[in-house]
């Protein structure tokens, strides 16, 4: 009787509140917009959903808080990976650096290490992105411009120089060439007397987003995912603490991919690495603990906190009930935050600090296990060290004296959070369910499907930008007629693509040329055969081969790839 009393209870409460919420509606919110109107005609955001004005706990009437939310650390961990998340440790401050040698950039790396980052992320050159090295004639103006340049083990080891690699994590954004780079810093480590199997950090390995929005591409599809599955099966063996792939949605976001978009052609990435590693014969859980992702943070700080949450229950339900993970550790989707690279604006860059904040808070309300703040200048050039340091004092500020860091899933509970997560899952999963009928991810992008999707996301946020639907401050709106002071922008000084051309000709002087060739043609046997590239790869960067030399045995045997719909 007491149930039913209650359930009986708990209906009347339910349809007086929603007598209530009809009573307000006409009586008082539909008053006043009479009235005074309303500020704009249309409030829908990025998600593609317009907002109520309210929302009410009857927006919660179809939420089950066990099924839908239940605990941090408990399956489908909506509400966080880990049971104390940052009660226990903060997420880590991993700030994406790299520009000009190996030394320049260590030198960055030092600095943030002593300013209190925790963790360290390599940015690499755009050669080097590519698999060439620096003297290569498509490399001339590009050495160490975007990002460090690395050729050789031994730029490798000046760019971790009295940096213990057994202390600290280190996420290397390189795609194409990941396993060659993943070799140089096993091969530093081991010059330091770190075993690999102390390794931490991530290697990003993501090649379908590269297809898909970024375009360091170098192979084929079947290529690239057999070099991915190389990795995850070399790691799952000889390096159980390193991240083997780092899925993005940041660079389909920043192309222009909505929230709802980046969200589901990430995981939709996902499921096509986990098929691929099957296919090759790994077991789930033996892989699946390893895969980290990598999102974008916005600035609608509300629908950015609901889609993190919502990636980790639709990933725990995708790993488990699609591909029968069974360990715990496989169904946690870990994520590292960049905050947004095109939310910076030239105009008035200080304004830029405000927005990282923003980007930042919806990140770690949103449980993020990792985090770079974009600097105020990046719209304008590579980081000052004094805009590094800013960005890295928001990360701080928020985390020692916001106090959100000390309650886990902070938002949680609100009733237009909860109602956007859920929204958030239900608009991804058809998007899943689109790409399941087109045969799956690499299908859809052949068939420019989903670049087509981003570009149509890209040209209405542009649009609306141009006719000042959507503002952003100090572009359509709020403008200053005089621009900025002068910043003291950060130069990368033109004269080192000589030094480390330099640097690279003495290598291959002073190397022992006829093991170098013969642990080349190793590489180049392993990839007719199909055996695992890692081994004999590390052993060619042992013997000091070049990014460049051992990447063309991958080039002779696999081809490189053109068009751009694969
Ligand atoms: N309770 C229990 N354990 C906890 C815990 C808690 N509250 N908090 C942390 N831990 C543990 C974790 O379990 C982990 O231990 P384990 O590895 O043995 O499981 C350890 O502490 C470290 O914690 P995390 O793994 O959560 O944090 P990391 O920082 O080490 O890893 C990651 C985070 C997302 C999993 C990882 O993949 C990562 O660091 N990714 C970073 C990727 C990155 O930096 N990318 C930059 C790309 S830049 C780019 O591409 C943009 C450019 O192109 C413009």
């Amino acid at each position: 009787m007491g149930e039913y009393k209650n359930k009986k209870q708990k209906e009347n409460n339910l349809s007086d509140l929603k007598k209530a919420e009809k009573e307000w509606q006409e009586k008082k919110y539909q008053k006043t917009v009479d009235r005074f109107g309303l500020r704009k005609d249309n409030f829908e955001s990025e998600a593609g959903k317009e907002p109520k004005a309210l929302y009410t706990p009857l927006d919660l009437e179809n939420i089950d808080y066990q099924q839908d939310l239940s605990f941090p650390g408990e399956f489908p961990y909506t509400r966080g990976v880990y049971s104390t998340m940052y009660r226990s440790r903060f997420w880590t401050m991993r700030q994406y650096s790299g520009f000009g040698t190996a030394e320049e950039t260590n030198q960055r790396f030092k600095y943030l290490l002593n300013q209190g980052q925790t963790g360290l992320s390599v940015a690499f050159d755009l050669p080097t992105q590519i698999a060439y090295d620096s003297d290569h004639l498509l490399a001339e103006g590009e050495v160490g411009r975007v990002g460090v340049a690395i050729d050789s083990v031994e730029d490798m080891q000046r760019l971790f120089a009295d940096i213990p690699l057994d202390e600290v994590s280190t996420s290397m954004t390189i795609n194409s060439p990941a396993a060659v780079i993943l070799a140089m810093y096993i091969v530093t480590a081991e010059e330091q007397g770190v075993d690999q199997k102390k390794l931490t950090g991530t290697i990003q390995n993501d090649i379908l987003k590269e297809y898909i929005a970024r375009g360091t591409y170098v192979y084929p599809p079947e290529a690239s995912l057999r070099l991915i599955t190389d990795i995850f099966e070399y790691c799952s063996q000889e390096m159980p603490g390193f991240n083997t792939i780092s899925i993005s949605g940041y660079h389909i976001r920043e192309a222009g991919a909505n929230a709802v978009q980046e969200l589901a052609f990430t995981l939709a990435d996902a499921i096509e690495y986990v098929k691929a590693a099957l296919k090759i014969g790994l077991d789930i859980d033996d892989f699946a603990p390893r895969l980290s992702f990598f999102f974008a943070s916005q600035m609608n700080i509300m629908e950015e906190t609901a889609k993190f949450r919502a990636a980790r229950k639709l990933w725990a339900e995708i790993i488990e009930e699609r591909f029968d993970a069974r360990k715990e550790k496989s169904k946690l989707l870990r994520f590292h935050t960049q905050t947004a690279g095109t939310a910076l604006t030239a105009e008035q860059p200080l304004n830029n600090i405000i927005r990282v904040t923003i980007q930042a808070l919806a990140a770690v309300m949103g449980g993020t296990q990792s985090l770079h703040t974009n600097s105020y200048d990046e719209a304008l050039s590579l980081p000052s060290e004094e805009a590094v340091e800013i960005a890295l004092r928001t990360q701080q500020i928020i985390a020692e004296e916001s106090g959100i860091a000390d309650v886990i899933d902070p938002l949680g509970g609100s009733y237009y959070l909860e109602d956007l997560t859920a929204s958030f899952v239900e608009k991804t999963k058809k998007y899943l369910d689109k790409i399941d009928q087109l045969g799956g991810m690499v299908e859809a992008i052949k068939t420019g499907y989903v670049q087509q999707e981003i570009q149509d996301s890209a040209y209405q946020k542009q649009k609306e930008i141009d006719e000042g639907e959507k503002i952003v401050v100090g572009i359509n709106k709020y403008r200053r007629n005089n621009q900025s002071a002068e910043m003291d922008l950060l130069k990368v000084d033109s004269s080192l693509e000589k030094a480390q051309k330099k640097r690279l000709n003495n290598l291959k002087k002073e190397r022992n040329q006829h093991f170098v060739q013969k642990t080349l043609e190793k590489v180049k046997s392993a990839a007719e055969t199909g055996d695992n590239l890692m081994p004999p790869i590390i052993e060619a960067v042992r013997a000091k081969a070049t990014l460049n030399e051992i990447s063309d045995q991958l080039r002779d045997v696999f081809g490189e790839y053109q068009n751009r719909n694969i």
